[in-house]
């Protein structure tokens, strides 16, 4: 098959588009004919190797942990699936990827396509939408009513979360830069912070939640912005529970795996039309170091999708 490997972590110049052999199946893994993938920050951090202490990989590397697409064939103890269903997945981070014209996934990864969008929409949810319910609803355990302050509202992350808080009913605060600030809107938001204008630390308040998606100094000033009691909850840099004790605060940490549970249910989200996926851009296979290089810049509105090549 054909697929976008690197042979040794480096910059996207590593990649790689040649003839990769099939997946090999174990019982419980589901054959994907890949039609989407998408980009991730972790990809590039991954290929860069900035998590070769965490997950030893090993070479030649398949990198894209979002697939959306057919069941080609199932191992022996797979039940739930069976050749020709569409579906999508956030495959396990420890195996070779989706940046290929199939996957091997295990059948507890996967949920059913939802059925009003497309494959290239449905692969730019798993990964993103995963990581935003179990940081805001999961862990912040985040309430009707409650107010809550989303970093990056326009970004892959940002994006479902700003979706998902509003349809829980909290009250979204998002930060954004000014062209964004309509489209964030429309995705739920209620008041909207241009960070490049004001310092976000001087404008919100009171928050319940903060959802860092960025670190370093805005995690740090996002401390200032929560009521008493209030979570902040990151996926990038791990906040200090002891400190936040000591200020009457409380600080989450995130770091996904695979969830099948929670795209079920945001698949019925997406079917009654409460979510819409956010396309920044979208790259043929051939271009996956194009894909990189751009989810790199940090600028993407929404996630950035890759084709690979079976409608
Ligand atoms: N722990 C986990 O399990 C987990 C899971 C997913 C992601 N992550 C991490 O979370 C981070 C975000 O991921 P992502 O996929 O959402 O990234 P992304 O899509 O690349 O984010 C890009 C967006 O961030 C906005 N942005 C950049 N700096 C900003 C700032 N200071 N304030 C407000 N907005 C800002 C940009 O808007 P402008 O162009 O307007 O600046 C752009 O729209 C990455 O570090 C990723 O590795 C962790």
């Amino acid at each position: 098959m054909k697929a976008a490997r690197i042979h040794a972590y480096g910059a996207s110049s590593e990649i790689r588009i040649e003839d990769a052999p099939l997946p090999m199946l174990n019982d419980d893994d589901v054959l994907i004919r890949v039609v989407a993938t998408s980009v991730n920050p972790v990809d590039w951090k991954i290929r860069k190797g900035y998590l070769k202490a965490f997950i030893p990989y090993e070479m030649p590397l398949i990198m894209g942990w979002d697939v959306s697409g057919v069941v080609e064939k199932t191992g022996p103890a797979v039940t739930r699936f069976k050749p020709g269903d569409a579906v999508y997945s956030r495959p396990d981070i420890a195996r070779n990827g989706a940046y290929a014209e199939y996957v091997a996934v295990r059948e507890t990864e996967i949920a059913f396509k939802p059925a009003t969008i497309s494959h290239v929409e449905a692969a730019s949810l798993p990964l993103v939408s995963i990581t935003a319910w179990e940081a805001l609803f999961t862990t912040a355990n985040l309430t009707p009513g409650q107010r809550v302050l989303i970093h990056a509202g326009a970004g892959g992350v940002g994006s479902i979360a700003v979706q998902l808080a509003r349809a829980k009913g909290a009250h979204v605060t998002t930060t954004a830069s000014a062209p964004k600030s309509a489209l964030v809107r429309s995705l739920g938001a209620d008041e909207v912070i241009d960070y490049h204008a004001q310092d976000f630390a001087n404008v919100a308040k009171d928050m319940d939640v903060v959802f860092d998606t960025i670190g370093g100094e805005v995690q740090e000033k996002s401390w200032g912005v929560l009521k008493p009691g209030g979570m902040l909850v990151s996926i990038t840099d791990r906040p200090s529970e002891d400190r936040a004790k000591a200020m009457g605060k409380r600080a989450g940490y995130v770091f996904i795996g695979p969830n099948a549970a929670i795209l079920k249910d945001l698949g019925q989200m997406v079917d009654l039309g409460q979510i819409r996926p956010l396309i920044a851009a979208e790259f043929g296979l051939n271009d996956t170091a194009k894909a990189q290089d751009f989810s790199e810049t940090g600028r993407a509105t929404g996630k950035i999708v890759i084709y690979a090549g079976h409608p």
